[in-house]
């Protein structure tokens, strides 16, 4: 698929189903799916003072997640989505978070200069990027040396027997949850092929690397389904 083609198809299947996607999350991932964030957050080491990136924002659950624990920093979601972004902007209002900022902005071409972040994160939108490569490149260039780039994405576990009945649940099971809770089945049937096309993780790590970062690593959660990638900016 070309480059702008996919991103076309994903800024529209993510605008489609915005107002139903943390429930979605919540019952597809039996309710995980906020602790997966908050190892991501943790493994990010930062400070409370601290300036930290979220890339693929989209409600700004990751966000949120930093600004709990930054508080006296501040934390920046930016998206492609501007549906997904209203909704990030109506939680921020709500919960009175203050050092939440949302901005509209392509994983592509992050507008912001090199090195103006403590740490950047991405949670579950590496596989949706029309380049994974370029978007690791992004995060590496705005991330201050020494400072964290963090990728939280789906993966599919290393055993064969879990894989195979987790496949049954995550190819079949799945869309038709996620097609019942938000009436876009498409969008939940795009979720588990995208899993499947995308690189297994020390393919990812040695991205990462290529990107400039250091010390990658990675860490299997929930019997292998969730993988959280950490690098240091050379
Ligand atoms: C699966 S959602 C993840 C949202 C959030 N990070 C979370 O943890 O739930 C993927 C998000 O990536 C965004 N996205 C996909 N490609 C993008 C790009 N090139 N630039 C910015 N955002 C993008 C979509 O709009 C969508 O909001």
């Amino acid at each position: 698929m070309r480059t702008e083609s996919k991103s076309r198809r994903v800024r529209r299947m993510f605008s489609s189903i915005a107002g139903r996607y943390d429930i979605a999350n919540t019952v597809l991932s039996l309710g995980r799916d906020a602790g997966w964030r908050r190892f991501a957050v943790r493994v990010a080491e930062l400070c409370e003072d601290n300036i930290a990136l979220d890339v693929a924002t989209g409600t700004g659950e990751l966000a949120f997640e930093l600004a709990r624990r930054m508080d006296r920093g501040s934390v920046v979601g930016v998206d492609f989505s501007a549906e997904m972004l209203s909704i990030a902007r109506q939680k921020a209002e709500q919960r009175g978070a203050k050092n939440v900022h949302f901005a509209l902005c392509d994983a592509l071409n992050l507008c912001f200069r090199d090195g103006c972040f403590d740490a950047a994160l991405v949670a579950f939108g590496l596989r949706n990027f029309a380049s994974a490569e370029r978007a690791l490149r992004e995060l590496a260039r705005v991330t201050k040396r020494g400072g964290r780039v963090v990728v939280l994405e789906f993966t599919l576990p290393p055993n064969r027997l879990l894989r195979w009945l987790y496949s049954l649940y995550f190819f079949h099971v799945l869309p038709f949850l996620g097609g019942l809770i938000t009436g876009k089945r498409d969008a939940y049937a795009y979720l588990p092929a995208s899993v499947a096309e995308f690189p297994p993780p020390e393919e990812i790590r040695e991205l990462m690397q290529s990107a400039g970062l250091e010390n990658v690593r990675y860490h299997l959660l929930t019997l292998g389904t969730v993988a959280v990638y950490v690098g240091q900016r050379k």
